[in-house]
């Protein structure tokens, strides 16, 4: 039997294509709980549950609203499908693109997650993006209207039932949210990009240093607490971020994700490669230095369906 997974959050740096592939480096039932501490659409947690690979999950993440709106899929899936249909509903009153300005300055005023997910649906490559005072700024995406609200129920209530009951969700910094961590858990890191949320494109609410990174698995080391992270990538000769300090002593594995849509568009043809790596005692031998090609794992681990 496959498990599709539930994706009730368009989240632009999903790693939902490439969930299969990560979690195939989590023995099923060796570790009690996975924590994502940069859960964005949490990606990872709903495929991990959904393969029942733990038994507890956490997720957490510096959004309030974010962090807000998977407090309601966890315990207010009704109310939350509800909400959104009627903002959906709503853009068909008069002008859709007035209607989601008018969205969108609510949502700055009061932070409410049902809108933060019709913006998420409705703008822009479904991309976060706040001005320097922390307004969500993000354009909409003119030539579509969001999920339907019948496919957003379904997602949603699928989220719910993958994670009621075993899914706690905390907003803060990794930092803090990981104090929490122990030798049981397993951890999931994605943070904001090196390559795109240093620089004048601060595409998240607060970036994430390489040395805050580095400090952390220093301390995840320390503490015996075993961990995957997302972090570098490049695309064909272009290369994003520089590989971590072996001190750390992780083993990066290169996944070959395919074809870059943006290497298309600026008429080059590259695949995307992205590096993930795993705490000592998470390396597994026999890992080839060249990018493997996501198929390769969909095969070693069946049971997850990404659609
Ligand atoms: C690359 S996205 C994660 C995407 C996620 N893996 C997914 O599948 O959707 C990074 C996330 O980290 C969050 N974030 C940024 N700074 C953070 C911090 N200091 N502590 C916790 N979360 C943070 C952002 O709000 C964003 O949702």
């Amino acid at each position: 039997m496959r498990y599709s997974v539930p994706h009730p959050i368009p989240y632009q740096g999903s790693k939902r294509r490439l969930a299969t592939a990560i979690l195939s480096f989590v023995p099923k039932g060796r570790f009690r709980r996975l924590i994502e501490p940069f859960a964005g659409s949490a990606a990872i947690t709903l495929a991990a549950s959904r393969a029942g690979l733990c038994d507890e999950y956490l997720i957490a993440d510096v959004l309030p609203p974010l962090a807000a709106l998977w407090t309601e899929i966890v315990e207010h899936p009704d109310i939350l499908c509800r909400a959104y249909r009627e903002l959906w509903e709503s853009q068909f009153t008069g002008d859709k693109n007035e209607r989601y300005n008018q969205i969108r300055a609510e949502f700055n005023a009061g932070h409410d997650p049902a809108k933060l997910l019709f913006l998420l649906a409705r703008c822009v490559k479904n991309a976060v993006r706040f001005n320097p005072s922390g307004d969500f700024n993000q354009s909409a995406d003119k030539r579509r209207t969001g999920t339907h609200p019948d496919t957003m129920e379904k997602e949603i209530l699928a989220a719910h039932r993958a994670l009621q009951g075993r899914c706690r969700v905390r907003c803060g910094d990794f930092r803090q949210v990981l104090e929490e961590a122990g030798t049981e858990d397993i951890v999931y890191l994605d943070p904001p990009y090196q390559g795109t949320s240093e620089g004048r494109d601060s595409r998240y609410f607060q970036s994430v240093s390489r040395t805050a990174i580095v400090d952390l698995l220093t301390d995840l080391n320390r503490r015996d607490v075993q961990f995957i992270l997302s972090y570098d990538g490049h695309c064909g000769d272009k290369v994003y971020g520089e590989p971590l300090p072996e001190h750390l002593n992780t083993h990066r594995v290169l996944l070959n994700v395919g074809r870059s849509s943006q290497a298309t568009l600026n008429g080059r043809n590259a695949d995307s490669v992205e590096s993930v790596y795993l705490s000592q005692r998470l390396a597994v031998q026999g890992v080839p230095l060249e990018p493997v090609p996501l198929e390769h794992f969909a095969q070693q681990m069946p049971l997850l369906s990404l659609k």
